[in-house]
């Protein structure tokens, strides 16, 4: 089958890439011109592990190829993936004027039967919409168009690996035909009929639940997703607060309610909060979606706002242990938003660094990915040429992601070039009792050792 997909962003470009892996033949388009040239001389335009080996295969095998011209990949395939942006407006929308440009560009091209799915995030209804707009604006009589959704669920950092092996694919559609043709694109991962390009002895090979639904049901599941999932994570940074502050133990916490099987132990990393491109974004566009829609969705409201304040809480803490942080020199370890990734989009690192950066302090940052998309977004730093560069001299080090290489650091090097040996462990990714031995002052978050509140006198008679 012949398969257009639109955006050659991070979801478009694995979806690419991965369907073009499972056998389809994919024209992948994109009207940056730079980003064209860039994957036509086999480079990716992002770090994401395992991508480019597999964009690289797929060309070689001319099963996938890039252009920038939509419509002459409208004219060779009848399924078209929309994957372009929908970043957030202001007011917390998202801003589909992306998703309505690719629209209009079909609906001025399409002959015959096409199959238009959108994979961006969008909100409930865009599905609704998409369809009106080729009824009205379809040039060709003979332009006869489904639309369906398929949301994506992959993760930057394992996108390629979540592309192969989903939790489930979700398509709402609204006819026979529709549900027919995206069975039969992901009949390979659906049966795990695949050579696997991640794993060697692949270990998860049972059939992928294919969820069949409606349209506006398919774009909710995905903002629903989304925003469990951060929900989760504020979750437990409001009991981190509160194993800090009365003498407990957050880890313990979360690992047993993580073993009852119906809160489940994923997304229970307590931190410095959740970024990327997705959540913080989801989270806002669906708390517009709920309230348009006459729904109370405070409790979404509250997830963002302890989101927050978790910038508010690392800087107090750097604060309380600095005292006056003017002129300080505070190392940074981490600059992405999650591990595995080159993405500063939302990191709270880069928020961590602009609110230090006002109090005046010097700061000196390292990541192993990132750096270059951090220079851009926060310009009056030190980059350093690796970790223990970012450590030399600091007052203070934070660890603000959870990259494997600083677990694998020589601790007693970075104790010695440090003026004070304070460690916070922004992700909690340190174990207190190595770093006590090699004498480091060590801070967590929501480890009851310094709990902060003093039990309640006992009252008298
Ligand atoms: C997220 C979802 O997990 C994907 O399923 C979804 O497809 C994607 O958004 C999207 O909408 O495109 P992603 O943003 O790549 O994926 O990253 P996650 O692994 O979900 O992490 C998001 C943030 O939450 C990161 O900043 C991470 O550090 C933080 N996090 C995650 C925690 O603070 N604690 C946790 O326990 C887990």
């Amino acid at each position: 089958m012949n398969i257009a997909v639109i955006g050659a962003g991070y979801v478009g470009l694995i979806t690419a890439a991965g369907l073009a892996e499972t056998g389809q033949r994919v024209i992948c388009v994109d009207d940056d011109l730079r980003k064209i040239e860039i994957l036509n001389s086999g480079a990716i335009p992002f770090y994401e592990p395992g991508l480019e080996e597999l964009v690289r295969r797929n060309r070689q095998a001319k099963r996938l190829e890039f252009i920038s011209k939509l419509e002459d990949a409208a004219a060779e395939c009848q399924v078209i993936f929309i994957c372009v942006g929908t970043p957030p407006q202001e007011s917390g929308e998202a801003d589909l004027s992306s998703v309505e440009l690719v629209a209009r560009r079909i609906s001025g091209c399409a002959r015959g039967y096409h199959l238009v799915i959108e994979k961006s995030t969008v909100p409930v209804q865009t599905g609704r919409r998409l369809q009106k707009h080729f009824a009205i604006y379809g040039s060709s009589s003979q332009f006869q168009c489904d639309v369906a959704s398929n949301p994506e669920f992959l993760r930057e950092g394992s996108g390629v690996e979540d592309f192969f092996h989903p939790d489930r694919i979700v398509v709402g559609v609204e006819s026979e035909k529709a549900a027919t043709l995206l069975k039969e694109i992901y009949q390979p991962v659906l049966e795990q009929t695949f050579a696997c390009p991640v794993h060697d002895d692949c270990g998860k090979r049972s059939r992928v639940p294919f969820v069949v639904t409606d349209i506006n049901s398919a774009e909710l599941i995905k903002h629903a997703s989304n925003s469990f999932l951060a929900m989760k994570i504020s979750f437990i940074n409001m009991i981190a607060d509160l194993c800090e502050a009365v003498g407990a133990n957050v880890g313990k916490v979360a690992e047993a309610l993580g073993m009852d099987e119906r809160i489940g132990a994923s997304f229970l990393r307590p931190g410095v909060g959740f970024g990327g491109s997705c959540f913080p974004k989801d989270l806002q566009a669906f708390v517009r979606v709920g309230e348009d829609a006459g729904c109370d969705f405070s409790l979404l409201r509250e997830v963002e706002r302890i989101n927050q304040r978790r910038i508010d809480m690392v800087v107090s803490k750097i604060k309380n242990e600095l005292w006056v942080v003017r002129g300080k020199r505070v190392g940074v370890w981490g600059l992405a938003f999650k591990p595995r990734t080159d993405d500063v989009r939302s990191a709270p690192a880069l928020a961590v660094i602009r609110r230090l950066l006002a109090e005046g302090a010097v700061v000196q940052a390292y990541d192993p990915q990132a750096m270059e998309k951090a220079k851009a977004e926060v310009p009056g730093i030190e980059y350093c040429a690796d970790a223990y560069a970012a450590a030399q001299g600091a007052e203070a080090l934070l660890a603000l992601t959870e990259w494997d290489e600083f677990l694998h650091l020589d601790l007693a090097r970075v104790r010695q070039s440090m003026v004070r040996p304070l460690i916070f462990d922004g992700r909690n990714m340190f174990s207190r009792a190595i770093m006590s031995e090699h004498g480091f002052e060590y801070l967590d978050i929501g480890s009851g050792g310094s709990a902060r509140k003093p039990l309640p006198d006992a009252k008298q008679g």
